[in-house]
């Protein structure tokens, strides 16, 4: 791959005007790639309707073709634009959760490439809930395609200096919108069928999409606590090994004098072994633990630091070239839902009981 200059445009919050973003959306527009924040996790745009600038994107992140993208709208009412038939569930959700991180599966419109939409004949459809994000998209002019700005196979970036690591040299420009908010990805329901489908749990819940909608049907891969080889996603990014740390990272389950214990006697056996050992806890418990490093995820209490800590700590886990990794084990209902989605793949499912 022939390495480019990329450009970095720092945004500061507090004073910002629109205006600041112009010679990127110009970029955008004219079929260059362009790494900007969202609410969720930072996404590398182009024109989703430039089938070779779609394409660019494959090239940047080394993603595998088939898997689709995202493509980002600034109002609701662009759906109309990008969707063939949009069911009255559609528009309510819309209504209730845009701008913000839910993307809807929907049958899409002939002007959509398929290199977009990976050869599919849907289109999932978002509209962010970042200033910054929906100003680009507006200004640009375009519709944007986004998968995370992250190389493909590592952890979504959370922060500008993720998007640096991963993408300098790659991508015609970055902006600089300092960190994330939630970072996790968004939800992905397919309305293509009817009840809906959760396809990738996020922050907005299974229990809030009901509330509107009634009945929702998971994607028994979501569920799953377990590699199973007959079960195939529909979401088809939700197959590949995603997030996962170089070193081997491995959940322990159960009560919390357990865990400890356990980990504490695992991390001295590695530790013997000469191995470099890390451990991924909540800040109430970091005392807890004598060998190894301690990386601190967020507040047991505060389940949405635990989720906007986990792709950084996964990252940090890398810098430090940790090779064993112990993580205690998360609820799993509501928003934990998708913390432990993304954990368990991180782990390659790897989870042991402590006792
Ligand atoms: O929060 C987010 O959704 C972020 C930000 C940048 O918006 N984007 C993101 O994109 O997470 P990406 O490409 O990393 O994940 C997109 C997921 C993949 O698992 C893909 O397979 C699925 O969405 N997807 C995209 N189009 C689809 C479709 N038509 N049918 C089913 N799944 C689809
Ligand atoms: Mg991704």
């Amino acid at each position: 791959m022939v390495t480019i200059l990329t450009d970095i445009i720092h945004i500061n919050r507090e004073n910002y005007k629109r205006e600041e973003l112009l010679t990127v959306a110009r970029v955008l527009k004219e079929g260059g790639l362009v790494a900007f924040p969202t609410e969720t996790v930072y996404g590398l745009g182009a024109n989703a309707l430039d089938e070779s600038a779609a394409e660019k994107i494959y090239a940047a992140k080394g993603r595998p073709s088939d898997n689709p993208l995202i493509v980002h709208i600034f109002d609701k009412n662009n759906l109309m634009d990008l969707a063939e038939t949009i069911p009255e569930k559609a528009w309510k959700l819309a209504k209730k959760f845009w701008p913000g991180p839910l993307t809807m599966v929907l049958n899409k419109k002939e002007e959509i490439p398929y290199k977009t939409t990976g050869g599919l004949d849907t289109v999932a459809i978002r509209c962010p809930d970042d200033v910054i994000a929906r100003d680009l998209i507006e200004l640009s002019g375009v519709y944007i395609a986004a998968p995370s700005a992250n190389l493909s196979g590592k952890p979504s970036p959370t922060s500008a200096k993720h998007v640096i690591h991963d993408m300098m040299g790659r991508i015609d420009a970055i902006i600089d919108g300092g960190d994330v908010p939630l970072g996790l990805e968004s939800t992905i329901l397919d309305l293509t069928s009817d009840p809906p489908m959760l396809l990738r749990p996020g922050f907005i819940t299974v229990r809030m999409l009901q509330e509107i909608i009634g009945e929702v049907q998971i994607d028994p891969v979501v569920l799953a606590k377990k590699p199973n080889g007959d079960l195939k996603p529909k979401a088809p990014g939700m197959k590949y090994r995603h997030y996962a740390p170089e070193g081997n990272l491995c959940i322990v389950e159960g009560n919390q004098t357990q865990v400890v214990e356990t980990i504490n006697r695992l991390s001295q056996q590695e530790a013997s072994k000469g191995k470099k050992v890390g451990i991924i806890t909540t800040s109430n418990e970091t005392e807890l633990y004598h060998i190894g490093k301690v990386f601190v995820i967020g507040e047991r209490e505060k389940e949405e630091t635990i989720a906007a800590g986990l792709y950084r700590v996964l990252r940090e886990l890398d810098e430090e070239h940790i090779d064993t990794i112990y993580t205690e084990s998360f609820m799993d209902d509501d928003l934990g839902q998708a913390i432990m989605n993304r954990l368990l793949k991180a782990a390659g499912y790897n989870v042991i009981k402590a006792e």
